[in-house]
């Protein structure tokens, strides 16, 4: 199995997290995201003790919550010890509102509104990470009016190139996001920041991608921000406190995705990040990661129920469920490749070449291409593996569909953490 939360059983049904999935579709109904507690801990505590392993401690993950947002995951997430990023004032306030302390959030985004700005500093939010100047203008103006100092860190764009889907490509120079360091931008920010009377530059922040699966870039990145430091102590005579390498880390969706344990990725970093500050005689910065897909991906798997097979002679078979790029936007957005399985059949000989087709008005609603999968029925359960990343998040109302309910399971049992949308729920905004 692609994750290690999930089995088969001996009748034959797929279980997470010692929960079968038949089961959990009599109780709960579909499309349903299921989501392992278990799992998520696990990497988290991973992740953790590689901080220690490698840094002494002197550094955190950061759950980057763009991937999976709601109240419980926040929840966990702190108890875990990990911080928390967010990037729009929903997912502040959602954050703030399960309990995250605010210096422990670190607030992303490439155009954050001057009421999220002033969210934020009301708040106390640990880490805004500026992206531009005018967002370091708003801060500062904010200040003027409100007295409150804001304390920030820039988002540079180190200039890597990493090997990923180029919608989710962030850390070359033609990126919607960040300050430039070879044209300069990026020391010019830094200099005005140190002219401002309400902010307080305390580090610096990159992320080349996401759904990396080599070591490279990241060690390059490193490096290059490294080398930035340097010259901030050597020529503005500044020592910032904290590196954010972001996040990216690629998980697996397929089985010939060929993932690098993060372990290993924290080490090599953390060599080049020892080697680079020894040979500058440089205090090793606080460092920081940001992974999100990483952290909730493997542990979550969509189920649906399969209602018209429809077989066209020499052309596919398309097979309907009743979930769809609402739900699962992925496939139509990046061609993401999933596995799936009949989650009540699951092992039976995966010889019926199907595509997946949501319940959308768009032919374009897929969630899979000619993938392998046992012969289905109407009735059967699909199931979708590693859709604990940017499904829910991504999720939309498109055709009127209510959202899916989501449930967290741990050591065989379950519970809902985000209810399923009614009808109701989908007119409440409208006069
Ligand atoms: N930090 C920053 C500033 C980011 O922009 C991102 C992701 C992360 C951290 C977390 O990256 P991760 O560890 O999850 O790869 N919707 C796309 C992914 C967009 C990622 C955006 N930024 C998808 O479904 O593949």
């Amino acid at each position: 199995m692609i994750s290690d939360c999930l089995t088969i059983n001996s009748q034959g049904h797929l279980v997470i997290s010692g929960c079968d999935t038949v089961e959990l579709v009599r109780e709960y109904g579909t499309p349903l995201y299921v989501m392992s507690e278990d799992k998520i801990r696990q990497v988290c505590r991973r992740y953790l003790s590689s901080f220690q392993k490698n840094y002494d401690g002197y550094g955190c993950p950061i759950y980057a919550s763009k991937a999976f947002s709601c109240k419980e995951i926040y929840r966990i997430i702190a108890q875990e010890g990990l911080e928390t990023e967010v990037v729009s004032g929903g997912e502040l306030y959602t954050a703030l509102l399960a309990g995250v302390p605010a210096e422990k959030i670190h607030f992303q985004g490439n155009n954050k509104t001057p009421d999220e700005l002033q969210f934020a500093v009301e708040k106390n939010v640990g880490d805004i990470v500026v992206d531009n100047f005018y967002e370091l203008e708003l801060l500062e103006a904010l200040g003027e009016r409100t007295g409150k100092k804001a304390s920030i860190s820039f988002r540079v764009k180190p200039g890597i190139d990493a090997h990923t889907h180029e919608f989710i490509r962030t850390g070359q120079i033609d990126s919607k996001f960040g300050l430039d360091l070879q044209s300069g931008e990026a020391l010019e920010a830094v200099k005005k920041s140190q002219s401002m009377k309400f902010v307080s530059l305390k580090g610096l922040h990159c992320h080349i991608g996401s759904q990396i699966m080599e070591k490279e870039p990241f060690v390059h990145a490193a490096q290059v921000m490294l080398d930035f430091f340097f010259r901030l102590k050597k020529e503005l005579g500044i020592t910032l406190e904290h590196l954010n390498l972001g996040g990216g880390f690629g998980i697996k969706y397929i089985e010939k995705d060929d993932t690098i344990p993060y372990e290993d990725y924290m080490e090599t970093v953390s060599r080049a990040v020892h080697k680079k500050c020894a040979e500058a005689d440089y205090p090793i910065p606080k460092i920081y990661i940001e992974p999100g897909r990483s952290i909730v991906g493997e542990a979550g798997i969509t189920l649906y129920t399969v209602g018209a097979v429809k077989e066209i002679p020499q052309v596919r078979n398309y097979v309907s469920i009743d979930g769809g790029m609402f739900e699962n936007p992925r496939y139509a957005l990046y061609q993401a490749e999933y596995t799936c399985l009949l989650g009540n059949r699951a092992n039976d000989p995966a010889d019926y070449l199907a595509t997946i087709a949501g319940k959308c008005c768009e032919s374009g609603d897929l969630i899979q291409e000619n993938t392998l999968i046992q012969k289905p029925q109407s009735g059967d359960i699909l199931a979708v593996l590693s859709t604990g990343a940017y499904n829910y998040s991504m999720a939309s109302n498109y055709n009127r569909n209510p959202r899916p309910a989501c449930v967290m399971v741990s050591k065989g049992k379950s519970r809902v953490i985000i209810r399923r949308e009614t009808y109701e729920d989908l007119v409440l905004n409208d006069l």
